[in-house]
């Protein structure tokens, strides 16, 4: 399997572009010579890296500003891509964020906000360009789980959840695809220093406390290990060795020892 080709009016779509993982994937996929569409909230930051891009690799890169949390505004990324003559061949499905807390304190809307940005809005993307990339028989997508996905995670409950549906759907579509020239692959990190620990409240001292610094792998190396797992077909890319390994201990632990060590060590669980 390989990336599709890119052209003067291909694009990959690349949600949550303007911070940590979603702009180095961006900037991988540019460092390859994809034309790229750069989407999330923060416009300003777009532009920047859109300007970058565009004079480091010659290659065309567009912004379009959205809160993927809205259907409405997701619709109109679509038409918007659509109006400018544009084709999306690859979708990374990066945008997302974590509340975190127990769910006995925490707020009804920022609880749904997270499950519309980090589960409804991958399934409203791939569900809408999915067609087009069947029908030309050529297409990628990368959609961010995390090493999240494979245990329940008291303290952040909804967001282990939303990581769990991200991965188990990407593992079915996968199996619809097949054949179909359309590849579809799971990126789950483990922790990674971008602005995820502050959007969910949480500091960097008690982020880097909970979890071992061998875990931590940098953003850019995430996304070329992403990029490459796209590339060679991989159903599930988890980077680095320790993350691999906290995966399966995540994956095969009986739930009932597991989940009472997990609350107890999650900061968030103590304020
Ligand atoms: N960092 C980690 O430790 C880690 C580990 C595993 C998985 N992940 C996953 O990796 C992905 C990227 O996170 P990151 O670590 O790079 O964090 P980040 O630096 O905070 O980036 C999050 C990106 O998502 C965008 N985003 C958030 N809410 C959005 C909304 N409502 N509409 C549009 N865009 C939105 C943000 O853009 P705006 O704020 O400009 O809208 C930003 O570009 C997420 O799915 C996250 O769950 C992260």
């Amino acid at each position: 399997m390989s990336l599709p080709p890119a052209g003067p009016t291909r694009t990959a779509l690349v949600t949550g572009a303007s911070s940590g993982i979603g702009a180095e994937i961006a900037s991988q996929l540019a460092s390859r010579g994809y034309g790229v569409t750069l989407v999330a909230r923060r416009i300003d930051r777009l532009e920047a890296l859109a300007g970058r891009l565009a004079e480091s690799h010659g290659i065309r890169a567009e912004v379009v500003a959205a809160d993927l949390t809205d259907e409405e505004a997701r619709t109109a990324v679509i038409s918007e891509i659509d109006r400018r003559g544009l084709v999306v061949n690859m979708l990374v499905n990066n945008a997302g964020f974590s509340t975190a807390g127990p769910v006995a304190r925490a707020q009804v809307a920022g609880e749904l906000a997270m499950v519309r940005t980090d589960v409804e809005a991958v399934v409203h993307l791939c569900t809408a360009l999915l067609p087009g990339m069947v029908e030309r028989r050529s297409g990628a997508i990368l959609n961010v789980a995390s090493t999240a996905a494979f245990q329940p995670v008291p303290g952040q409950a909804g967001y282990g959840a939303s990581k769990a549906f991200v991965l188990s759907y990407t593992h079915a579509l996968r199996a619809e695809l097949a054949g179909s020239g359309v590849s579809v692959t799971a990126l789950c990190p483990g922790p990674v220093a971008t602005g995820f620990a502050s959007a969910a409240g949480l500091s960097d001292t008690d982020a880097a406390a909970a979890l071992p610094s061998f875990l931590w792998v940098p953003a850019e190396r995430v996304a070329s290990a992403a990029v490459e797992g796209l590339e060679t077909g991989r159903a599930v890319v988890i980077p680095g060795a320790g993350n691999k390994l906290s995966a399966a201990a995540g994956w095969l632990t009986p739930r009932t020892l597991l989940l009472p060590v997990l609350a107890k060590r999650h900061p968030a669980m103590h304020p």
